[in-house]
């Protein structure tokens, strides 16, 4: 079964052919291209913008897919394509793209939900662990820890009260001057950073619960960063360290916490937060020790791509559930609301 995913629910427009069969498969061919720059200079996502850069990156993306599978219509099975959450006018491009390719050439379109895309995206380099397990979502929009008993059956164990984690990181990075996204900008800063010599708040941490709060920090390294002498490049080193290091913290220790309570011992993290070098180091080690096994996309198909929703829409197929006769681009669409 061949599946083409296509993602244009924010700032990266992506497509991308995963061929599988029985669970087993490969991506034939994936291309992303980032809008980052172009929104740069407003200093954040401009919707309109975002969307007519989808529309003039689509086609030919896809076109480039195809040619590099060998592909041509008659040997795609089914188009994934993300249906939400995300921006609006962003959806809309890809699914309208989806829906004319599959309406001339006779394919099935399937919508997929971005979380779900990022969710099973471990599989996409290894096999899945078996159901159930603990995935733990961290992207710039959602900090989820989540049961997953099987395709569709999702229980949310626990989520950010305020800020996501990855906003975190971008809300540090621009405190600290640096460009957006944040968490690579701030892992870089790090890498000669002391991350003991500035003190910073684990919040939640140690409550019995597993939601998880990123404001307070943030507020931290705001009046961390404003200590900071003029000029003071290894102070700035430092404050990223500490502030990557206090995530890694809250976030390893929450998905530790979440397995022990579910007693599960299979743990998948994923969404951009998991590129992060530090957090995937740190949570090797500590689940190693507590005996839970991790499992962590490929850095590349951590952050938005399009194989994880050829992927998930793969995962779909083979389960045969059914297309919803009526669906729509939804901006707002929460994963337990999936079946
Ligand atoms: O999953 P994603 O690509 O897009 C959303 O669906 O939100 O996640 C983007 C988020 C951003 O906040 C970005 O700063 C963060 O993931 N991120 C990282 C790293 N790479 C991306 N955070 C920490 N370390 C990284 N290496
Ligand atoms: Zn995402």
């Amino acid at each position: 079964m061949r599946i083409l995913g296509i993602e244009t629910s924010c700032d990266e427009t992506a497509a991308a052919i995963y061929e599988g069969n029985d669970g087993r498969g490969r991506i034939l061919a994936e291309r992303i291209a980032s809008q980052i720059e172009i929104h740069a200079r407003f200093g954040g996502i401009v919707p309109e913008i975002a969307s007519r850069e989808h529309l003039a990156a689509l086609p030919d993306m896809v076109d480039e897919v195809m040619d590099e599978a060998g592909l041509a219509w008659d040997g795609v099975d089914a188009i994934a394509v993300t249906a939400g959450p995300g921006l609006m006018g962003a959806l809309l491009v890809g699914i309208s793209y989806a829906r004319a390719v599959g309406r001339v050439s006779g394919i099935p379109v399937l919508p997929v939900h971005h979380m779900e895309g990022h969710l099973f995206a471990p599989g996409l380099s290894n096999e899945l662990p078996t159901f159930p397990f603990i995935t733990l979502l961290v992207s710039g929009g959602h900090t989820m820890l989540i049961r997953v008993d099987g395709l569709g059956r999702y229980t949310l164990l626990g989520q950010t009260v305020d800020d996501a984690a990855g906003e975190c990181f971008d809300k540090s990075a621009r405190l600290l001057g640096l460009p957006y996204p944040g968490g690579p900008a701030i892992a870089t800063l790090a890498v000669d950073g002391d991350a003991g010599a500035i003190a910073l708040p684990r919040p939640m941490l140690r409550r019995d619960n597993l939601n998880f709060s990123f404001s307070g920090l943030k507020t931290a390294v705001l009046h961390a960063a404003n200590a900071l002498k003029d000029g003071d490049e290894q102070g700035r080193h430092n404050l990223a360290a500490a502030v990557q290091q206090a995530i890694a913290d809250v976030l390893v220790g929450k998905a530790v916490q979440a397995c022990r309570s579910e007693n599960v011992s299979d743990l998948v993290v994923a969404g951009g937060v998991a590129a992060n070098h530090l957090i995937r180091g740190q949570l090797l080690d500590v689940a190693e020790k507590a005996s839970i096994r991790v499992h962590l996309p490929a850095p590349a198909h951590c952050t938005d791509n399009a194989a994880m929703i050829a992927y998930a829409g793969f995962l779909r197929r083979q389960a045969k559930t059914p297309i919803p006769v009526h669906w729509d681009a939804y901006p707002r669409w929460p994963l337990s609301s999936l079946s």
